[in-house]
């Protein structure tokens, strides 16, 4: 209603201001960011949970070789992650941007260091044996494409990785000190989030503000394609790992099959 056509109805009433926003004003549901996500990816986390190397480490079968390709496959998608976000995230998605608490790249160093020795840095040059792995290579390549044409979807790989580790961190680091027989947490400094004092009170703060960024639908709709192709390119980053551990059957998907889920129209590089 118009104040004019409020007022010819009930004219003894005051003229009457914007109501206060109320709940029933927000977005619904439906079309709040942190939902999206969540449904939007959950066909994508559950394709991820399927993959041979995912479940096997779940069930604590993993190798010390495995693990140490692993962690050389995090720290170069970790570094590429956080200097993209440290670089776009302010400007972007300020009340996203947890360098403090999320970070992990300092975390990889150390577990770089336990797992390939002091010398590893060198090695991570390309065509040294600790250079990104051609499914790390994709996984950076993507990050770093966003970060060009499209960086509020770094967001999506943030989200990706970072709630990830926050469901699943404790777990999988209990199961790695186990499997890998480990004395201590040493070489496991990747689950740590010595600033998130709880993973569920930090969460549900990350996907307030998640709902709280004002996007278009067309924003939210980018984000979760994304998103899916983080899950992608992750599960190939778990599928080259089956691969080179020698799994029978074992595959890497097409990387195109990875990014089908989201043309950024990028040049036809990929
Ligand atoms: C959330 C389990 C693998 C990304 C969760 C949650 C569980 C879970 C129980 C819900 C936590 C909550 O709502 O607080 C598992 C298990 C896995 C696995 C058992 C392996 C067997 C993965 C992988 C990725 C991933 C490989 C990505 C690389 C995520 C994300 C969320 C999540 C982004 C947050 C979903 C949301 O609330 O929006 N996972 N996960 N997970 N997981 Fe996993």
């Amino acid at each position: 209603l118009t104040s004019s056509s409020r007022v010819s109805h009930d004219a003894d009433a005051p003229p009457s201001e914007e109501p206060p926003p109320s709940p029933s004003r927000r977005p619904t549901t439906t079309s709040l960011l942190s939902h999206a996500l969540k449904t939007g990816t959950a066909a994508s986390h559950a394709a991820a949970e399927d993959v041979r190397f995912v479940r096997d480490f779940v069930d604590g079968r993993i190798d010390r070789e495995s693990y140490r390709a692993l962690v050389a496959g995090l720290y170069h998608a970790y570094v590429a992650l956080e200097g993209l976000l440290d670089e776009h995230a302010p400007a972007l998605f300020p009340t996203l941007h947890f360098p403090l608490e999320l970070a992990r790249s300092d975390a990889l160093r150390e577990d770089m260091d336990y797992w390939h020795g002091p010398d590893w840095e060198r090695r991570t040059q390309s065509s040294s044996d600790l250079a990104p792995s051609p499914a790390v290579s994709d996984y950076v390549s993507r990050m770093v494409e966003v970060g060009r044409r499209d960086p509020l979807l770094l967001l999506s790989h943030a989200y990706t990785r970072y709630l990830g580790d926050l469901s699943g961190g404790k777990v999988l680091s209990r199961v790695a000190r186990r499997a890998l027989n480990l004395p201590d947490s040493d070489g496991l400094r990747f689950y740590e989030f010595a600033n998130v004092p709880s993973a569920k009170v930090f969460k549900d703060g990350y996907r307030r503000a998640l709902d709280d960024l004002p996007l278009s639908p067309d924003d939210v709709r980018r984000l979760v394609a994304e998103a899916n192709v983080a899950f992608a390119l992750n599960m190939r980053v778990f599928e080259e790992l089956d691969v080179m551990g020698g799994v029978t059957g074992a595959r890497v998907r097409d990387v195109r099959e990875a990014l089908s889920y989201h043309d950024l129209e990028t040049d036809g590089q990929y």
